[in-house]
């Protein structure tokens, strides 16, 4: 999720730390801090905000040490402030650490090392590790191994970096699920969570593999699995130019975060699916869900994008949980005099968290009583604080502007929520099970379709000097269609609309030609033989068309130009799977018209104002 650096040799390490934590900035984050070891102690500064604010804290203490560690945080697990910034440390200050990743089951160890007598300063997860250290030092190991045994009682994410004040002659390093890697420099050594931490100093560098762990010394390392076993790694170097690797070696952070959706998903549902009982687990939505059950009605409000994941989930909550559904554009709910009241549950969506019109609904909301339920990415936003409840999307930061990872984890945890609610309510346990199952694939699947991103950049050669695009879907890939127009209109400024396929005949069908590209979305589903007479209609009168089709579909493919397939999945996880190459589509198209795919022109990441 977000940035470590780490140091060991003979220089200073105080400004390679700084150094280090600006050059991880691009990852987005809200907090940092370092770390240091100097004549034995440790000496920790932290800071909610910008690293520069952090600077300026370090440089009025004159440090100078030759070991420590910095971080950016981006929270998971406790608000953005200074307590909950990284390191954290145990009770004596003899142990501190940074990490990067989600601890699922820090809870549970929570209680224990509590029971133990264990005192803990943070609301995060992280802090956990600290003490479970601390522990097994207790028991006599010594720090590789404390740390090693700790580390295996963890289940989660991690990407980590400890150090021990009474043997400061080493860093301990792991990984599981969070990149890290091993800078090598002539008597001096690195450690960071990407290499553009590290490149000013050493272009060799070892990458860790989940499930190993490593010793660093300035002038030697070794490495093992967590589970004792030796490993030899190759020591690499480094080719990539630093705007390169600030954007992981894709070109734009938009095609990063189109590429790493299998990943966010993952977080977006790690921890929370109980695939045998059939439901989910949130335990964000702790303190409302018997009122979610009772309400008369569900209302989504919220802006684009976001709004987009709404549409799809009055679908979901509608067909599964009953309850009838409203989706409004934020901008509309706030000024339109609403009738609410605390039998209703208004669902605010926002990447953001920020988002001024969709703010100024949550507060008309709780100014008239209703419940209000933030799904936010950003961690103590402003939506998330000022909700009455909430689940974040574990999205991690996403920079670019055109929204894309932040909307298939909307629709990840919207569905989550569906089943959660629906499982306490009508659902069955066998189609609960179904529903997680479908729920569990779905990055995998997602992953399947990324390969075809060549196949769609070729697709954009031929489409780039459209003037206007048409997207047309059913049920709930009606909102992918909005979505799709949405993506191409913000990036490529073409002009895109997207309609219910069934629309068309009530105007749209005017437009239709052989300059107008027609985009359908249309997998097999309950409409997919009106879509297929939809096609027809268009096919008749010249349009052009891509089709976003179920694999195994041969009927579809003559009656269009191009068709991109997508794995079989439940109707209500189609639109994650369906967008991934509408977000590739109008990528290329976007840079073959050499256009500033990440801030696009007049556009902000977030509207914080009206
Ligand atoms: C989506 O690509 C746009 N960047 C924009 O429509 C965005 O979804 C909208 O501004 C809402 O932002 P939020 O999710 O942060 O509230
Ligand atoms: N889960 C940890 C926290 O919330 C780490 C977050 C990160 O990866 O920056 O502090």
């Amino acid at each position: 999720m977000c940035g470590i650096i780490g140091y060991i040799g003979n220089k200073n390490c105080v400004p390679l730390l700084i150094e280090g934590l600006k050059r991880l900035e691009y990852r987005g984050y809200d907090s940092a801090g370092i770390g240091v070891i100097k004549d034995g102690q440790s000496i920790i500064v932290k800071n909610k905000g910008k690293v520069s604010e952090l600077q300026a804290k370090v440089e009025q203490l004159d440090l100078e040490a030759n070991i420590g560690l910095g971080h950016t945080r981006w929270a998971t697990h406790g608000i953005p402030n200074e307590i909950n910034a990284h390191p954290h440390q145990n009770s004596d200050g003899t142990i501190f650490l940074i990490h990067n990743g989600i601890i699922e089951n820090y809870k549970p160890l929570k209680k224990i090392l509590s029971q133990e007598g264990y005192k803990f300063s943070s609301e995060t997860d992280t802090e956990v590790i600290a003490h479970l250290i601390d522990s097994f030092l207790k028991k006599g190991f010594d720090f590789f191994k404390a740390t090693r045994l700790a580390l295996l009682e963890i289940e989660g994410t991690y990407g980590l970096a400890v150090l021990y004040t009474r043997e400061p002659d080493k860093i301990i390093v792991a990984r599981k699920g969070s990149p890290i890697i091993l800078g090598i420099g002539n008597n001096e050594n690195f450690v960071a969570s990407d290499v553009s931490a590290v490149l000013a100093h050493t272009k060799n560098v070892i990458y860790l593999e989940d499930g190993e762990i490593a010793l660093l010394k300035k002038d030697d390392y070794l490495v093992r699995t967590i589970t004792d076993d030796e490993v030899i790694k190759e020591v690499q170097e480094i080719s990539m130019t630093l705007d390169e690797i600030d954007k992981g070696g894709y070109p734009h952070f938009m095609l990063k975060e189109i590429m790493e959706q299998p990943e966010s998903l993952r977080n977006s549902i790690r921890g929370r699916l109980l695939l045998e009982e059939g439901t989910a687990k949130l335990g964000g939505l702790d303190n409302i869900i018997d009122d979610l059950l009772d309400v008369d009605r569900f209302i989504i409000t919220a802006c684009g994008t976001s709004w987009h994941a709404g549409l799809v989930a009055e679908y979901m909550f509608e067909q599964f949980i009953r309850i009838p559904t409203e989706v409004e554009y934020a901008s509309e709910f706030r000024y339109r005099n609403p009738v609410i009241n605390k039998r209703d549950a208004v669902f605010f969506i926002s990447q953001s968290g920020e988002t001024a019109d969709t703010l100024a609904a949550l507060r008309e909301t709780k100014l008239r009583g209703g419940i209000a339920i933030g799904i936010c990415n950003v961690v103590g936003s402003s939506i998330a604080r000022e909700s009455d409840s909430g689940v974040y999307i574990h999205a991690g930061p996403e920079i670019g502007v055109a929204s894309t990872k932040a909307f298939t984890s909307q629709l990840i945890v919207l569905a989550l929520i569906t089943l959660l609610i629906a499982r306490r309510k009508n659902l069955s346990l066998e189609n609960g099970r179904e529903i997680a199952k479908a729920i569990s694939r779905i990055p995998d699947q997602v992953a399947e379709i990324l390969k075809l991103n060549d196949k769609i950049e070729e697709i954009a050669e031929k489409f780039k000097d459209a003037k206007n695009f048409l997207y047309l879907g059913r049920g709930y890939n009606f909102p992918v269609a909005l979505e799709g127009a949405l993506k191409l209109k913000e990036i490529s400024y073409i002009h895109a609309e997207g309609y219910p396929a069934a629309e068309m005949k009530h105007g749209p069908i005017a437009l239709i030609d052989e300059n107008m590209p027609v985009v359908f979305i249309a997998p097999k589903d309950a409409t997919y033989d009106k879509i297929i007479s939809n096609i027809q209609e268009v096919k008749a009168r010249g349009g052009r068309i891509i089709a976003i089709a179920s694999e195994g579909d041969e009927e579809i493919k003559d009656l269009v130009e191009y068709v991109i397939y997508i794995p079989h999945t439940i109707a209500m996880l189609k639109p994650i799977l369906t967008v991934i190459p509408l977000q590739l589509l109008a990528y290329h198209i976007a840079v073959k018209k050499g256009l500033n795919v990440d801030q696009p022109r007049n556009l902000a990441k977030s509207v914080t104002v009206e």
